[in-house]
């Protein structure tokens, strides 16, 4: 969602010097280690990188959803629409995840069901997020696609 006055082309995310880092039984695993980017308001960014270069961990640690034990950001910052997303709380991160950023995860299979129909699921988690009517939120879920 847009705040005010802010307008395609403007910044919306700045990743700074990220790193992510796995604290597991054989060792650091450096997933990510200082990534830099920035995305416009508007614009469309791939990520490309061999398998196990760290795109899905980067992705997850702008949403903050890392393992809780094992995952940890152990620097840098990131920024989305002017709110410091390394600092939000419980709460805040919840009304962020899925109204502000969205992920789909990499296996469809797991991450959406196959007994419902996509449209379905996407009016079903607009309509957790803004007050808007079922008919609106398929609208807002055809423009998403
Ligand atoms: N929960 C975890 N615990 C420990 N290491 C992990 C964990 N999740 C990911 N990693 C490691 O982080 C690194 C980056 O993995 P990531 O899943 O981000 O790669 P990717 O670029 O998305 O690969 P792919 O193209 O296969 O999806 C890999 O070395 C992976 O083994
Ligand atoms: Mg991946």
């Amino acid at each position: 969602m847009s705040k005010g006055g802010a307008a395609v082309g403007d910044v919306l995310l700045t990743v700074n010097d990220l790193k992510t880092y796995f604290y597991t039984a054989s060792g650091v695993s450096k997933a990510v280690d200082g990534v830099n980017f920035r995305i416009n308001r508007g614009e469309i960014m791939g990520i490309v990188g061999e398998s196990g270069s760290g795109k899905s961990v980067a992705s997850s640690s702008i949403i903050r959803l890392l393992p809780a034990r094992t995952g940890k950001i152990v620097s840098g910052s990131i920024d989305f629409d002017g709110t410091d997303v390394l600092k939000l709380g419980d709460k805040d991160l919840l009304a962020f995840r899925g109204r502000e950023v969205s992920m789909i995860f990499q296996n469809p299979m797991t991450s959406l069901s196959p007994v419902f129909k996509v449209g379905h699921q996407m009016v079903e988690m607009i309509c957790a997020h803004h007050k808007v009517s079922r008919q609106e939120a398929y609208r807002m879920g055809e423009e998403a696609l």
